[in-house]
């Protein structure tokens, strides 16, 4: 065998082997599932906003795993993003096999307080960038008959959560979108699979002003490595929702047979401090 053709399969070009699109690669559960794809081979484009953090992160990997690494800088905010985005790999033939919608943010307060900014910045988050990718990046896989999407959502998405309004209900809408969508691509080729972590140990907990809060202080934190692994084989079956940890898991089942009013005072008292 000659050490050219060993070189070109330890260092696939970009369509030689899949590629796993990653929002919030940088940071948390999104580097961790980064990761996962890396060990198995995929090619990578990362986004987020801090450019250096993404390229110093992107440079690892491809060092490490021997895979080709596109760090592509972006505020996911930004309404025109998900497009500059689709048109940028358009351009470069770069094609997406993988979407995983994972950026996301909260903010802990009473929603009449909370900036405007921040109550709709959530919603294009956390709601408008995760659909408007989906629906750019589903077509090309509907036509390849194959394609995975991973959306992380959040326990937060089974009940109201006072003090956190809309953060809790943009990742209701998450789960439901999601669960649906895998229902209409069933027998497609393309499968989609809702990932909804319970608290976990990552900076979102700062941004969100919810370190001080009684959920993150008596729940025992999950560490991102454990949530990513949980989300990557579900995804990798086709399953269409896993619920990151048994506890998590029995929590969001019990909601279920709870009065709603109940359910509401007691998630308010957890994010209480
Ligand atoms: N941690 C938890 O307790 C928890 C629990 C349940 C669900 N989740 C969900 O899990 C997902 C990942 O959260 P995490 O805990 O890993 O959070 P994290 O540690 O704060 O990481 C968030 C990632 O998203 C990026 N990001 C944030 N705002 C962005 C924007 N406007 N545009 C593009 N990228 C942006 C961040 O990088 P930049 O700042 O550089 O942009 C970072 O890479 C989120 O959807 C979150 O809602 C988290």
């Amino acid at each position: 065998m000659s050490v050219p053709f060993l070189f070109a399969y330890k260092h696939p070009g970009m369509n030689k082997s899949q590629t796993a699109l990653i929002t919030g690669a940088s940071l948390g559960i999104g580097r961790e599932l980064a990761k996962l794809f890396a060990r198995d081979g995929y090619n990578l484009v990362l986004v987020a906003r801090d450019r250096s953090r993404l390229n110093t992160f992107g440079d690892e990997l491809q060092k490490q795993f021997g895979i080709t690494v596109k760090s592509i800088p972006l505020d996911l905010i930004d309404a025109s993003a998900p497009q500059s985005l689709f048109d940028q790999l358009s351009r470069e033939s770069i094609a997406v096999d993988v979407l995983v919608n994972n950026a996301g943010y909260g903010k802990r307060g009473m929603f009449a307080e909370i900036s405007t900014d921040d109550n709709l910045g959530q919603i294009h988050l956390n709601i408008a960038a995760l659909t408007h990718l989906t629906k750019l990046f589903v077509a090309p896989m509907l036509e390849r008959r194959s394609g995975k999407i991973l959306n992380v959502a959040s326990t937060a998405g089974f009940q109201p959560g006072p003090l956190m309004a809309v953060y809790y209900a943009t990742k209701a809408y998450v789960i439901s979108f999601s669960e649906a969508l895998a229902s209409e691509l069933k027998d497609s080729g393309v499968t989609v699979t809702c990932l909804c972590p319970g608290v976990t140990d990552t900076e979102f907990q700062k941004r969100a002003g919810t370190g001080e809060s009684l959920l993150f202080r008596r729940m025992l934190p999950a560490d991102a490595k454990t949530v990513a692994r949980d989300g990557y084989r579900a995804m990798m079956k086709g399953r269409p929702l896993v619920i990151s940890g048994f506890k998590n898991w029995l929590l969001a089942e019990s909601l279920r047979v709870s009065p709603r009013r109940v359910v509401t005072a007691v998630s308010r008292r957890l994010i209480e401090r």
